[in-house]
């Protein structure tokens, strides 16, 4: 082995035994190609989802039910400005259907993703929130739907929300400028993150990889914000450009960092839920698999209503199985069987909210604004 070799080794053994690094070993990390040192990498990641996930492959099913976003992110394909996507949003009805087939095709979580979209109040998403936890009392209810006040929040979760993902983006305040409008700020997005996690939500943070302008050292800052937050899901997937936005000629993310970034993340919080994301599987007809062999265990294949699937494009040609959810899930089974694994029927809690544990505190009307 040569030299550069044997100190990225060094690394990505320092990293798993002690769960981080420096500043510059981040960085010498995330620039060192390691083509023969990835599967080192990506062996150690599977080593540590096995001894708190097992085999197992969480499914979470996607309802896309809204594409009217006010924001305006440079990266994204459902941003305000761009005039060419045709709008959408679900009914309560429509949402309570797709939650119903998720159901019977063995979904235990359900993730309402949509832009920020006015019409959605308080009480209409709590009203929302309380019919499917009526519903479907032993499902979980996971919500990504922007930035919010820390009432708003709490009253989803009063209403029965379980977990929210909400990505961080980027932990660099100058490049969270140069991807966001004006008007967003990167201190209101930590502060929501921080809210989410004091009201007892499992929380999600993540990334893009790849993002225009986006440094090695902005990674490790990511990482590092990673590490400190302690989030119970790490979302991270290749940016892909999408034409009609600002960022639309700059040149996507790829399916190798992203790999190796899932490897470092599950090396770093050992117990996260990690899922292969949907930019990943658009990259590479393979991507799922590879995810997964990097150490990811969640997938959240898409259970949005066929015609809402295609408009809701936050980048272009995003993968989405045409046809039956039934069909795209037996599909997924098929192929995480041919690489080892078992895709699971469970609400598939972070390990240490068993069993839906923000269930029962709610239940029992405990909730301390205090902590944190
Ligand atoms: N490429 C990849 N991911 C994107 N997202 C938005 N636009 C893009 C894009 N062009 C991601 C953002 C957002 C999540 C819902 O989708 O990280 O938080």
């Amino acid at each position: 082995m040569n030299e550069t070799n044997l100190s990225l080794k060094y690394l990505i053994d320092q990293l798993h035994k002690e769960q981080t690094l420096t500043k510059e070993e981040w960085i010498t990390l995330i620039e060192g190609r390691t083509p023969e040192l990835s599967e080192y990498l990506f062996s150690m990641a599977r080593e540590e989802r096995h001894r708190y996930y097992g085999h197992d492959v969480y499914v979470r099913g996607l309802i896309e039910f809204t594409n009217y976003c006010k924001n305006d992110c440079l990266y994204c394909g459902i941003r305000k400005s761009n005039g060419n996507t045709h709008r959408y949003r679900l009914s309560e009805a429509d949402i309570l259907k797709c939650c119903k087939e998720g159901y019977e095709l063995g979904f235990r979580t359900f993730v309402l993703q949509g832009g920020e979209d006015g019409y959605w109040t308080d009480d209409r998403l709590v009203a929302l929130v309380a019919a499917i936890r009526r519903h479907f009392p032993d499902c979980a209810i996971t919500l990504s739907i922007g930035e919010r006040s820390r009432a708003s929040y709490q009253r989803l979760f009063d209403a029965g929300a379980d977990r929210y993902l909400l990505r961080h983006e980027t932990a660099t305040k100058a490049h969270y400028g140069r991807l966001h409008p004006p008007e967003l700020s990167f201190e209101r997005r930590m502060r929501c993150l921080a809210d989410l996690k004091a009201i007892g939500y499992q929380v999600g943070c993540g990334f893009m990889v790849g993002s225009p302008w986006q440094t090695p050292a902005d990674i490790a800052r990511d990482l590092a914000f990673i590490r400190r937050f302690e989030p119970e899901m790490v979302g991270i997937g290749p940016f892909i450009p999408h034409r009609d936005t600002p960022l639309g000629a700059f040149p996507a993310g790829t399916v190798e960092m992203t790999c190796k970034l899932l490897a470092i993340i599950r090396l770093l919080l050992p117990d996260a839920l990690l899922p292969a994301t949907t930019a990943l599987a658009t990259l590479d007809p393979r991507g799922c698999e590879k995810g997964m062999l990097a150490g990811a265990n969640v997938v959240m294949p898409n259970l949005s209503p066929p015609d809402a699937r295609e408009k809701y494009a936050l980048y272009e040609g995003k993968a989405s199985a045409a046809g039956e959810t039934a069909d795209a899930l037996s599909d997924l089974q098929k192929r995480m069987e041919n690489i080892g694994y078992r895709v699971t029927i469970a609400r598939g809690d972070h390990r240490s909210f068993p069993d839906g544990e923000a269930a029962l505190t709610r239940k029992k009307g405990e909730h301390d604004p205090c902590t944190t």
